[in-house]
């Protein structure tokens, strides 16, 4: 039976691939990134080049790859596909999935299905990836709300950056939420130095 975890974030490049990077590594997992939009960032072809590179070994193909880096409803539209849910149904695998969404969580995949509601019909737990910086506590608490008002479940929010005690704090206050751990910012961002940062910042049993 495959268990699945759901990255999202507060955001667009908030971390949610590197965090999904150390994740799956961590964890033996497959990785998922069922859109694609446009390629990814730098040198990379996409997320899932980037999590191979991180040092994921299992990356399953992409439902829709996109050739536009927008919303993925307009990606498609411009690429005169429309996104088909069905499609997106959450594939079985030996093990842990994990699944990467696109932006936030109420970023649109068609004229009216939100990631938010895919989601929803996974029923699979939630990690939300949250910045640390200023604005965080705003859109942290707004993502919580959209997730809790379709019912899906949240395992917990996945700080990125440097430490702010009280925002990370506040946020697992008000939004109820439990705080899993952080990802701090490495200046050689590797298999490695990432898989050492996500152990001393992440408790693994957490995620079984
Ligand atoms: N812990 C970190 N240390 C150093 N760099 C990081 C870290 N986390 C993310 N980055 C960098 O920040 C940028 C955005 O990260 P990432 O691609 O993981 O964001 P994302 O939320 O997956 O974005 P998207 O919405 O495009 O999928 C990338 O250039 C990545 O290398
Ligand atoms: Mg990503």
């Amino acid at each position: 039976m495959t268990r699945t975890i759901v990255v999202t974030g507060t955001d667009t490049d908030v971390g949610k691939t590197v965090f999904a990077a150390a994740l799956t590594a961590a964890l033996g997992a497959t990785y998922w990134k069922p859109v694609q939009a446009g390629p990814g960032s730098g040198t990379d072809a996409g997320d899932g080049d980037t999590v191979r590179r991180l040092g994921v070994t299992r990356v399953l193909p992409e439902a829709y790859r996109l050739a536009t880096p927008c919303s993925p409803h307009r990606a498609a539209a411009i690429d005169g596909v429309t996104i088909d849910p069905d499609r997106l149904a959450l594939p079985a695998v030996a093990g842990t999935l994990v699944v990467e969404g696109a932006g936030g969580v109420l970023v649109p995949l068609s004229d009216w299905l939100l990631y938010a509601d895919l989601f929803a019909r996974w029923r699979a737990p939630v990690v939300l990836v949250a910045r640390t910086a200023l604005g965080t506590i705003n859109h942290s608490l707004l993502s919580i709300e959209a997730l809790r008002t379709r019912g899906v479940p949240i395992l917990g929010v996945a700080f990125s950056g440097d430490a702010q005690e009280d925002s990370e704090a506040t946020i697992c206050r008000i939004g109820a939420v439990r705080r899993l751990g952080r990802l701090a910012r490495l200046t050689t961002l590797d298999a490695d130095a990432l898989a050492r940062a996500f152990a001393a910042g992440f408790a693994t049993e957490d995620f079984a």
